[in-house]
């Protein structure tokens, strides 16, 4: 996409509805893509950061929210698929006052759309800011459970990978066992520092890689992981990638650099073109798990207890599911001679186009 305006980065996007604000206060962009309401009512949640231009954020949000779409579908969430962003020049202190206010004001945006999208937490947004959301716009997933809300869902995001990192391993290998295979866990915050948490417990070979030197350092030390350098985090030799940070690493670009024989982990959106870059993978011989299948945990933790009434027995026994679902997805994959991504998007697929042909009695 050439131009620099929004227009035609929005035209060429094929989401319903795209909210952009503009906040002088904070000197920040917020966006809220609304992909498909096919489904249900658009979810996902939103995501604090600093981007190099307003186009990018856009972009991003617009990315992330049709993959909202696949997640809720593949994952037979009875929700659609959206996701906003607050695009910041610097991200407020959690707790702060300025954070307080940023989340008051992008409530508004939400609150607007009566329930046409809901939030939740995403990179860099707590359950301390849906807290703040909920009291502007009661559309608004994982509050505290002090406020009535089912609380973080980064653990049961980070139990979901894990299932699928062990069906992935199983079929690239043979077996499940995480024992001595090298799992290299890139981004070690919420969801990665959990995850890298329940790797060491499988006695799994862990290596570990952060911007956040302090952070890397501590949980390394803790779990008694190697370290990687950020910048050789895809040269690195490892039977397993589980990218759990930022999304677009897995490119054009590093795919012939990657040294794995799988990738799989938490972050949303990790190839830089969907179909082009998962069907790269697959002639590299390296497995591939998708990522919206692989990280739909957070998903059925926070729609599973909020608005499904489900118990934790339930929420479990999902979370479980998303290894058989992998499996599923790899076998489909292998019969059809396709990548796992397009074995995914075709289960998905499959879903949205019964939602939109409801059966005539
Ligand atoms: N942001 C998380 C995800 O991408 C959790 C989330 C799921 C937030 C569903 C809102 C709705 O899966």
């Amino acid at each position: 996409m050439k131009g620099e305006g929004f227009e035609d980065l929005i035209r060429s996007w094929d989401g319903e509805e795209v909210l952009a604000r503009f906040d002088e206060p904070a000197g920040a962009w917020m966006f809220v893509c609304v992909h498909s309401t096919l489904m249900g009512p658009a979810t996902g949640g939103v995501r604090m950061k600093t981007y190099a231009t307003p186009h990018e954020a856009l972009l991003d949000c617009m990315r992330l929210s049709s993959l909202m779409t696949l997640k809720t579908a593949v994952s037979g969430l009875p929700m659609g698929g959206g996701k906003s962003v607050i695009a910041v020049p610097e991200v407020p202190a959690p707790g702060s006052e300025e954070r307080r206010r940023v989340m008051e004001r992008f409530g508004m945006m939400v609150g607007s759309l009566q329930g046409t999208y809901w939030s939740g937490p995403d990179m860099n947004t707590s359950e301390q800011d849906m807290d703040v959301l909920w009291d502007v716009a009661p559309y608004t997933f994982g509050r505290s459970p002090a406020r009535g809300g089912s609380g973080d869902s980064a653990p049961d995001t980070a139990e979901g990978v894990l299932h699928g990192i062990k069906a992935t391993v199983a079929r690239a290998f043979g077996s499940p066992d995480l024992s001595g295979r090298t799992v290299l866990v890139e981004g070690v915050g919420g969801v990665g520092s959990r995850l890298a948490e329940l790797l060491a417990k499988e006695n799994a070979s862990l290596l570990v890689a952060d911007i956040d030197q302090e952070r890397v350092t501590e949980i390394a030390e803790r779990l008694a992981a190697g370290m990687v350098a950020p910048g050789d985090v895809i040269g690195a030799e490892c039977d397993v990638y589980a990218p759990c940070a930022v999304g677009w690493t897995v490119n054009e670009e590093t795919i012939p650099r990657l040294r794995c024989r799988a990738v799989a982990g938490a972050a949303n959106n990790q190839l830089g073109e969907l179909v082009h870059d998962a069907e790269r993978l697959r002639r590299a011989g390296i497995l591939y798990a998708p990522d919206y299948v692989i990280n739909a945990g957070g998903a059925f933790h926070l729609i599973g207890y909020e608005t499904l009434g489900w118990s934790r027995d339930e929420v479990d026994r999902h979370i479980t599911g998303i290894g058989d679902t992998m499996t599923r997805i790899f076998e489909r994959a292998d019969e059809q001679g396709i990548s796992t991504e397009l074995a995914a998007e075709r289960i998905a697929k499959d879903r949205l186009a019964k939602a939109g042909n409801p059966p005539t009695r």
